[in-house]
């Protein structure tokens, strides 16, 4: 019997990964719950699902074997707890949660029930971090030293357009979501790289000039005056990082997610218009050959901002390991630099076969609870403060092959 997957939320995200679910081969059916009963309806006609939920309630109470939550960002934690709890694996959209004490509560529950657990962590495949984590492995950055990983997404590039479409009349209340509370873009492509964990942080923030009504006190569910947040972390490898989660600024081109790693023999580095390779003897490699996504073959989706289209719409580059991919995902859409059809495959595959994926739920956690506290220090104005460390998977666990 193949899993039965019942997707949370009908919204833009949903629509890429639903096709990849129904035509993964360890995946017998999927369900979808939405809310809006029109969204509901429209969007399983157009995926030809005959079995839908008006809600996470009702999806719980069914009999799917997994639950795929695709709601907006701030809902996740509580969300996975309750279909935890219901004896369902969890697949979850970015992030985690929003507090700490969300994130200890689904490690527990996962701890306690063997259930799976995965957050869809896109930048653990795009191909700068799949290039980086291979290099790391291999010995060739040498020791770690140092990484910058940052979000930038200004605020006009499809943004107001993705909340207004996610939050009706009241978009501006959730539009206003900390940025340091949406980590894991940027956290994961170094942590995932080097293995290692976050252990204290010094965060500022920049109050926002703007008068839109979406960042300062008042206007947004967490009265955060912040657009852009800057965190500077201690890593338990003994090496610094720095965060940036900007989403008022200036910039434009290239990956909005990007990364730099720097070691004591070599070092990546990461620009808008190019990435590359340096080593301490003055070798310099142009890694855009390597790096480049071919174009997904697909229509663009007119749903979408026009700003978003290109980020939902981008095929695989020659460093990913598409051979591992099934064949039915072959000529299916792919996005976020290639990374869809990769998490689809390694949660069913880790469903399936009860190992963990490498986004397991210790992982996520690892990513997520950074952020969490780095806006406490910026509500502090830079404070430092430690990062908790929330468990890692029991010695006895056995990793999925990817
Ligand atoms: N690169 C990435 O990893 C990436 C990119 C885009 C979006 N996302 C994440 O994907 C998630 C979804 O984004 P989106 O743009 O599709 O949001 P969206 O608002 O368009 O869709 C969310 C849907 O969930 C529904 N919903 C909420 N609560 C529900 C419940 N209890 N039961 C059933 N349905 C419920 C809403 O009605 C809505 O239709 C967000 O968390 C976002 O952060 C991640």
């Amino acid at each position: 019997m193949g899993l039965r997957v019942g997707v949370c939320g009908a919204g833009s995200f949903a629509r890429s990964f639903i096709p990849l679910f129904q035509a993964h081969p360890l995946v017998e059916d999927v369900a979808l719950a939405e809310v809006l009963p029109e969204r509901r309806a429209e969007q399983a006609a157009r995926f030809g699902i005959r079995e839908t939920y008006p809600d996470l309630d009702a999806l719980c109470a069914s009999d799917v074997d997994v639950i795929a939550l695709f709601t907006q960002r701030h809902l996740h934690g509580p969300q996975a707890l309750q279909a935890l709890r219901a004896g369902k694996h969890v697949y979850s959209a970015v992030p985690m949660g929003v507090t700490i004490d969300e994130l200890r509560r689904i490690v527990s529950a996962v701890e306690e029930t063997g259930l799976t657990y995965m957050m869809g962590e896109t930048s653990y495949y795009y191909p700068s971090t799949v290039l980086c984590r291979d290099r790391f492995r291999r010995g060739a950055f040498g020791a770690f030293v140092y990484g910058e990983g940052e979000y930038y997404h200004d605020m006009s590039h499809g943004f107001y357009e993705a909340y207004q479409h996610s939050g009706g009349a009241e978009w501006k209340r959730v539009a206003g979501f900390p940025p340091m509370l949406y980590p894991s873009h940027s956290v994961s492509m170094i942590l995932s790289v080097t293995g290692a964990r976050m252990t204290q942080v010094s965060c500022l923030g920049y109050e926002d000039q703007l008068d839109d009504g979406v960042f300062g006190a008042g206007n947004n569910l967490w009265d955060n005056p912040y657009s852009n947040e800057t965190a500077l972390f201690r890593t338990s490898d003994g090496g610094m990082c720095r965060i940036n989660e900007f989403r008022r600024v200036g910039v434009s081109g290239g990956r909005s997610v990007r990364l730099s790693v720097y070691g004591t023999e070599a070092a990546y580095e990461e620009q808008a218009d190019g990435e590359v390779w340096v080593t301490r003897d003055k070798r310099q490699e142009d890694l855009r050959p390597l790096l480049k996504c071919a174009p997904s073959g697909h229509p663009a989706r007119e749903d979408l901002p026009e700003d978003l289209r290109a980020d939902f719409h981008s095929g695989l580059a020659p460093v990913h390991p598409r051979d591992r991919l099934p064949d039915a995902f072959r000529h299916l859409p792919n996005g976020h630099h290639g990374s869809h059809q990769f998490l689809v495959d390694d949660f069913c595959r880790s469903c399936s076969e009860g190992v963990l994926a490498p986004n397991h739920v210790w992982a996520a956690a690892r990513y997520c609870a950074p952020g969490i506290v780095a806006h406490e220090s910026a509500l502090q104005e830079g404070r430092l403060l430690e990062v908790p460390h929330l468990g890692e998977p029991p010695a006895s666990a056995r990793y999925l092959e990817v």
